[in-house]
């Protein structure tokens, strides 16, 4: 199958630091990818170059056969790559429906359009009773899931999420590993960082392993715990048996 992304030898240098190193892999359509890796890898980095916040230094990120690494934020998005980001970025003081009609104006829908499908939006990802809460009175998940609906209210065709089931609580967690594969069940590609394995292995299809700015493997969930790089330089011993 052609793939929805290609990364093609992606390398990001700030100052001396290496944060990404000659990175290469594809995403198909359709599919959960896990970018996983010890803090520091290169994994925001990554997401940084693919959604046009950073321009690699070498390399090429194409969606769906068109470049879209060097291009901006704006041009990312208009191809059709939408982001959450590690620590939450909303609107504080604007209400959660006018945060999410960000995210359909910057496809040009006009302000009716936009209403009406920021509250879809809403709706799809649980937060239907909160439109009209000012975005800081949401709850940390809460929070999360306004990003999610912001990012999806772009109408893109992938979506990248940086720790977002970080600092939850179990129930919380399972509540965005719901959503994460409803998202993909709408025909939405989804990329994402996380640290929870347990939560991680079975959601993803396939997993990419940073370590160091560079690919250390790529493989399925089972390839991936079994291999003793990966063991050794994230997973720790309570996997090696
Ligand atoms: N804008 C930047 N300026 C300077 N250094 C950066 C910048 N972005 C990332 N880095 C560095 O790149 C490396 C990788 O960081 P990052 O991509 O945030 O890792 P991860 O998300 O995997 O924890 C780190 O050493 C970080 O300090
Ligand atoms: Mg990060």
């Amino acid at each position: 199958m052609t793939p929805l992304l290609r990364v093609r030898g992606v390398t990001k240098t700030f100052g001396g630091v290496a944060a990404n190193v000659d990175i290469s892999f594809d995403v198909a359509p359709g599919e959960i990818l896990g970018l996983i890796g010890p803090n520091g890898a290169g994994k925001t980095s990554l997401f940084n170059s693919i959604s046009g916040e950073v321009s690699p230094d070498q390399g090429d990120i194409v969606l769906d056969g068109q470049t879209i690494s060097g291009r901006g934020p704006v041009a990312c998005a208009r191809a059709g790559v939408a982001r959450t980001f590690q620590v939450v970025r909303s609107f504080d003081s604007m209400t959660v429906l006018e945060n999410v009609m960000v995210g359909a104006f910057s496809r040009g829908a006009g302000t009716r359009e936009a209403m009406r499908s920021a509250q879809d939006v809403l709706a799809f990802a649980g937060l239907a009773g909160r439109a009209d809460a000012p975005a800081h009175q949401l709850t940390p998940p809460e929070k999360r899931r306004l990003e999610i609906a912001r990012a999806l209210a772009t109408q893109p065709r992938i979506l990248l999420l940086d720790e977002m089931l970080t600092g939850l609580t179990p129930t919380e967690a399972a509540g965005g590993v719901a959503l994460v594969r409803a998202v993909r069940d709408q025909g939405v590609t989804v990329v994402m960082v996380e640290h929870v394995m347990e939560v991680v292995l079975p959601l993803v299809d396939r997993v990419v392993v940073l370590n160091l700015g560079r690919v250390l493997m790529q493989g399925s969930p089972a390839e991936v715990v079994r291999h003793p790089d990966v063991i050794r330089a994230y997973l720790g011993d309570k996997y090696a048996a």
